[in-house]
């Protein structure tokens, strides 16, 4: 019989695509649901839960994968090295999960000899875009199928398509909100959030609730552009992530409204929580300040749109991805140091301090103080060099140029 892989998530849909695939590609089901660090909140599930809900739905087999530590160190930290958010803004928190997923569908896939995978995307994201080029790129052979895309099921058919199978799905309400989450934040989408206009309501956070009374400042530890501890100390990726992302969004800091360009031409409305995300950033972006020489700073600054730009689109693993990569890394080297941050609530935060054993900073040149070694009389004439083609092109051509 044949195997299909799905990416399975416990929810609505694709414990539905779980029945559907059998009923519809004649193949046998293997559920993998994948710990990209969705938050374990007492609303949802278990891990062991969610496998078991898979098996119960027809899977014949049911695996879960934790790929916390490989969504910090390798996704996460590869991103705060880059800078990278899509159109300035986003962080790219779904965008990073999907290669991680990816990569144990078809892990999967190789182990119980599929011909498929399968993933509960619909026709209007990113997310199906993530998923088919991300297979692709690892394994041509692999064919992808989606059935949320083929089905034309509403939500009310989905709900009786489960009872009918009896899927054990508990759907009691209306689902107002699609939210995805894992390690680097959360995506809100849908309901209200569909007029732009429309402010989030304030029950929609769960990250950045406002729970401090004061200022939180925090010092950020990085070496080759990756943070390695938080106040001293030192911390496994996953942990440091976690850690950040409360103490900032303690104090509101970590909130994103904003419309963005999906990548199939359609333009979004999205609310974003990642306080841990955000905060990472700045204070990597503010040490790079300091230990970056200028024309390599410029340069990274020129490319980081792209690397966004690409992970945003899809294409994580592809060759552009993979040489900026190579860029980025080598741009890193001296990315070492302290960052500290100040986190001040309702939602405030910036940089406060930053300290570097291969800072650029040099106070000698840099003081207008005693202990200046800057040499002065080498301006003039740097200046009028600087100056000179702009002079000349004013005495002959410019406001400068005399009458005849
Ligand atoms: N617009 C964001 C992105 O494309 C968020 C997507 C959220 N995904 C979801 N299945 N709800 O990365």
């Amino acid at each position: 019989m044949r195997r299909v892989v799905l990416a399975y998530s416990g929810g609505l849909d694709t414990s539905v695509a779980v029945r559907w695939l059998i009923e519809h590609s004649d193949a046998e089901v293997i559920a993998v649901a994948v710990d990209v660090g969705q938050e374990a909140d007492a609303t949802v599930d278990s891990w062991e839960a969610i496998r078991q809900r898979a098996l119960a739905a027809g899977a014949v087999e049911a695996i879960v994968v934790d790929a916390r530590q490989e969504m910090a160190e390798e996704f996460c930290f590869a991103a705060v090295r880059a800078n990278a958010r899509y159109e300035g803004k986003y962080p790219l928190v779904s965008a990073l999960s999907r290669p991680v997923i990816v990569r144990h569908l078809v892990r999967a896939a190789r182990e119980h000899g599929a011909h498929a995978v399968a993933h509960g995307c619909t026709a209007k994201g990113n997310d199906q875009v993530r998923f088919e080029v991300g297979t692709r790129a690892l394994a041509p052979d692999l064919d992808v199928i989606a059935p949320a895309r083929v089905w034309g099921l509403t939500r009310e058919q989905c709900v009786e398509y489960a009872a009918k199978w009896d899927i054990p799905i508990t759907v009691t309400k209306e689902k107002v909100y699609s939210i995805d989450e894992n390690l680097w934040g959360k995506s809100i989408e849908c309901g209200v959030l569909e007029d732009p206009w429309a402010g989030p309501p304030e029950d929609i956070f769960t990250m950045t609730k406002v729970t401090a009374d004061a200022p939180v400042d925090v010092v950020v530890g990085f070496e080759e552009g990756n943070p390695v501890s938080l106040d001293g100390q030192r911390m496994d990726a996953h942990d440091l992530i976690i850690r950040i992302g409360q103490l900032a969004g303690s104090t509101g800091f970590g909130r994103l409204n904003v419309v963005e360009n999906r990548r199939v031409g359609i333009k979004s409305r999205e609310i974003y929580e990642c306080p841990g995300a955000l905060a990472l950033l700045m204070a990597h972006a503010d040490l790079e300040d300091l230990t970056l020489e200028r024309d390599l700073q410029h340069e990274k600054a020129r490319l980081e749109p792209r690397w966004a730009e690409l992970v945003y689109d899809g294409m994580w693993f592809s060759p552009l991805k993979q040489a900026l990569d190579a860029f980025v890394t080598e741009s890193q080297r001296h990315v070492t140091g302290e960052v500290k941050v100040r986190f001040s609530p309702p939602g405030a935060g910036g940089v406060v301090g930053r300290r570097s054993p291969a800072a650029l900073y040099d106070l000698g040149l840099a003081t207008y103080e005693t202990g200046d070694t800057f040499r002065h009389e080498d301006a003039e004439g740097f200046v009028r060099l600087w100056g000179l083609g702009v002079a000349t092109w004013a005495a002959r051509q410019g406001e400068g140029r005399a009458e005849s």
